[in-house]
């Protein structure tokens, strides 16, 4: 008897370890909900979008009225003064892509935030009006509300009004934040701010500057921002403030349909973000390098996973930095480098023995290809970040990242219009080799020409599995965006985790330069840490935190929609 159960025991045992390595035992689900749902990094923004379904409206509309939700619960990222990718996909299959990111402005040139010597002048292009690129948030979700929007833009706008003139609450994370940031904002501002130190926890904070601001933009629509009285107060006060953005700017700025990238990994169609993002590009070829390997067998935070995905981050990075602009302004050879034969060429180097050393990596080769660059836009049109996802009652999926680049982008404040404006140049390659907040290196294919729009990492993308709709997500966090939308598709792909678990997982991240893995910290066993090492890994402990705070939405096979939202923020999931 004693041996028989011994035997059970160790029979236990070894069926635990091999399941270790497929499915985790216990399966915690985020929020489900049989219809709709809309996942955010505030609750209270994620309710709005809710109850705009719930009175009938669709993705495009809760996109509009979420966004703007943001703008007013989580000015770190959530902005008017912002810009941001979105990409769709109907109900009938139909997909695409809309771009909202900010441009440089007319007066912008290429040497801006250089001094005479060609150095890069520290904080020109991060602090401050002179940093600030010119919006695209308003114009954005007016299009995609102009095309496929349902209720009045007043209907949309109404509970965001009513939540900036009545208060929301603030939460202990944004306290924290408000008194972190406290005193640049107040060098940056020239007095202190509304978002202060003082401003704790639990406290209800109005906006009624911002309540004001959207009452005009409900009234007068999207020409309220761009040629209306809004306007001229914006650039009245940039321009006051050193800033170049002038009325012309605003005037001349358009978003922008694009072609999604698509691409195929096994069962799955990836539709992501198009250039000027990085974000769907770089993910199809991380995706498609990795595709040969069998990374179920090897197990989520594996070594041997560990190792192919770090691989290919590091050939993906190096070709972005290269490779990828604002399309208007160069030509981009994105069928070349999605090409199966050139990314498999990519990955030869590859092997399980020792890293392939980042300064021995280059961007890839293409015989056919010469890079051509405008320095003026060739037709008439031309962390820190947020995403939220939206699936609606019809099947629609919407899935957009918006930000202001840096956390409050330039920290500059319009006080009078009750909203920050970004610091997005500096996701521009000022100057080329020289890294930007994120690290990242640029080449001349992203350096600064006016009516540009500066590169992005940012990945809103949409995962059909069969053909049908499967999973919307995204998220912010810097260059850290597209490994951390990787690992989330890999976790519930590969790994059969549920949605909430995949987002929850522990993240980690190369990008090419520095050589370095950047890993969420005491979220890694220390034997792992060991293993990297020994293979000849340096994992950078002391690195900048990774930011990614994933929302997300998975469709289950019974047609259930499951949300992720990320612990590490106050993100919330809410449906019906
Ligand atoms: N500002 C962050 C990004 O666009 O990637």
């Amino acid at each position: 008897m004693r041996i028989n159960s011994k035997i059970l025991i160790l029979v236990f045992l070894c069926l635990a370890y091999s399941c270790k390595r497929e499915v985790p035992i216990i399966s915690k689900r985020g929020l489900t909900t049989e219809n709709a749902m809309v996942v955010s990094a505030r609750a209270e923004a994620s309710k709005i979008g809710r109850n705009i379904l719930k009175q009938g409206g669709n993705a495009f509309d809760a996109m509009f009225a979420t966004e703007m939700a943001l703008a007013v619960t989580y000015p770190y990222a959530g902005n008017l003064g912002g810009g941001g990718f979105m990409v769709y996909r109907l109900n009938n299959g139909e997909i695409g892509a809309l771009d909202y990111r900010e441009k440089a402005p007319l007066a912008a040139s290429r040497d801006m935030y250089l001094d005479s010597l060609g150095n890069v002048i520290p904080n020109k292009s991060t602090v401050g009006a002179y940093a600030v690129g010119v919006p695209g948030t308003i114009a954005g979700i007016f299009k995609a509300h102009e095309k496929f929007g349902s209720l009045p833009v007043e209907t949309l706008l109404k509970p965001v009004i009513a939540l900036a003139e009545n208060g929301f609450i603030v939460t202990k994370k944004q306290h924290k934040r408000f008194a972190e940031y406290d005193s640049i904002f107040t060098v940056v501002n020239g007095k202190q701010i509304p978002f202060n130190r003082t401003v704790v926890a639990k406290s209800i904070f109005k906006n009624k500057a911002l309540a004001e601001t959207l009452k005009r933009i409900a009234k007068y629509g999207r020409d309220e921002f761009y040629t209306g009285e809004t306007a001229t107060r914006l650039v009245e006060f940039i321009n006051q403030k050193g800033g170049i953005i002038t009325t012309e700017d605003l005037a001349l700025y358009e978003a922008q349909w694009r072609e999604p990238i698509t691409f195929k990994y096994d069962n799955l169609n990836i539709i992501s973000m198009s250039p000027p993002s990085s974000g769907g590009l770089c993910l199809a070829q991380i995706m498609k390098m990795v595709e040969p390997y069998d990374i179920s067998q090897y197990g989520p935070n594996s070594l041997e996973a560990m190792q192919v995905m770090v691989e290919a981050e590091k050939l993906a990075y190096a070709d972005r930095s290269y490779f990828l602009g604002d399309p208007d302004f160069v030509n981009i050879p994105i069928d070349e480098l999605l090409d199966d034969d050139y990314l498999k060429d990519r990955m030869k180097r590859f092997s399980f023995d020792k890293p392939i050393p980042s300064d021995s990596i280059s961007y890839g080769t293409l015989p056919n290809y010469t890079m051509e660059i405008s320095e003026h836009l060739q037709f008439q049109e031309y962390e820190e970040t947020t995403h939220y996802s939206i699936v609606d009652q019809f099947g629609n999926a919407v899935s957009a990242t918006s930000t202001l680049n840096g956390a409050y982008g330039s920290k500059l404040y319009a006080d009078e219009l009750g909203f920050f404006l970004n610091n997005e140049m500096d996701d521009f390659s000022s100057k080329p080799g020289v890294p930007n907040v994120y690290g990242l290196i640029g080449g001349k294919a992203n350096a600064i020409a006016p009516q540009k729009r500066m590169l992005s990492a940012m990945t809103p993308t949409i995962v059909e599995k069969d053909n049908q709709l499967y999973m919307v997500v995204g998220t912010p966090g810097g260059s850290t965006i597209i490994t951390s939308v990787l690992q989330t598709i890999m976790n519930v792909h590969e790994f059969n985790m549920t949605m909430q678990e995949a987002v929850d997982a522990p993240r980690f991240h190369h990008q090419w330069l520095p050589d370095q893995i950047r890993m969420e910290v005491n979220s890694f066993s220390e034997d792992l840490l060991e293993q990297l090492d020994d293979k000849g890994y340096y994992v950078n402990i002391e690195a900048p935190p990774i930011t990614a705070k994933v929302d997300a939405i998975l469709v289950l096979d019974d047609g259930t929609l499951e949300g992720g939202a990320d612990h590490r923020g106050d993100d919330a999931a809410d449906g019906f």
